[in-house]
């Protein structure tokens, strides 16, 4: 009775692992190294957030960027568990420290599987995004 308890225990322990280790919680390499021109870096952007187009970059936000990005721009979207790399966290003090102009431009260029957002959405919902990304 003994061994079979101890052998019960041991499938449920190891199915928790599994599950954990398929699941948000695991954390994913980051891609390799995404410099951006330092021209793009400098680039200021020239949407100033109001109430009115951070609930727009929101909206662009949740139909675009959230099945990846997650709600919460943990990285924990729906697609997330699919692909093999971390899609970031927007959350973070080191996220905050990147220039406006930089996430634009990778907002417009993408690299794969990020797609680039150049004919998707206009200059100025880009940076309405950008704006919204940044109270996450
Ligand atoms: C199909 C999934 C997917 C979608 C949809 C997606 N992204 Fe991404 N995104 C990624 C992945 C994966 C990376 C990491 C890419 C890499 O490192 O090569 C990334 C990286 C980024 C980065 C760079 C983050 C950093 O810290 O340098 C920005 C900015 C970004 N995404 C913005 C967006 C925005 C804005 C949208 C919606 C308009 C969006 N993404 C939609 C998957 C996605």
């Amino acid at each position: 009775m003994k061994n079979v308890r101890n052998l019960l225990a041991g499938v449920v322990l190891m199915s928790t692992c599994m599950l954990f280790s398929q699941s948000a919680f695991a954390q994913k390499p980051a891609g390799k190294p995404w410099p951006a021109p330092e021209s793009a870096v400098k680039m200021k952007n020239p949407v100033k957030p109001d109430a009115g187009n951070l609930k727009e970059g929101k909206d662009l936000y949740a139909q675009h960027c959230k099945s990846c990005h997650g709600a919460k721009g943990k990285g924990d979207g729906s697609k997330a568990a699919k692909i093999d790399i971390s899609c970031g966290d927007f959350s973070t003090p080191e996220f905050a420290k990147v220039s406006d102009g930089e996430l634009y431009w990778k907002t417009t260029e993408g690299r794969k599987p990020m797609p680039s957002y150049k004919e998707k959405l206009s200059d100025t919902e880009r940076w309405k995004v950008i704006n919204y990304m940044r109270t996450l």
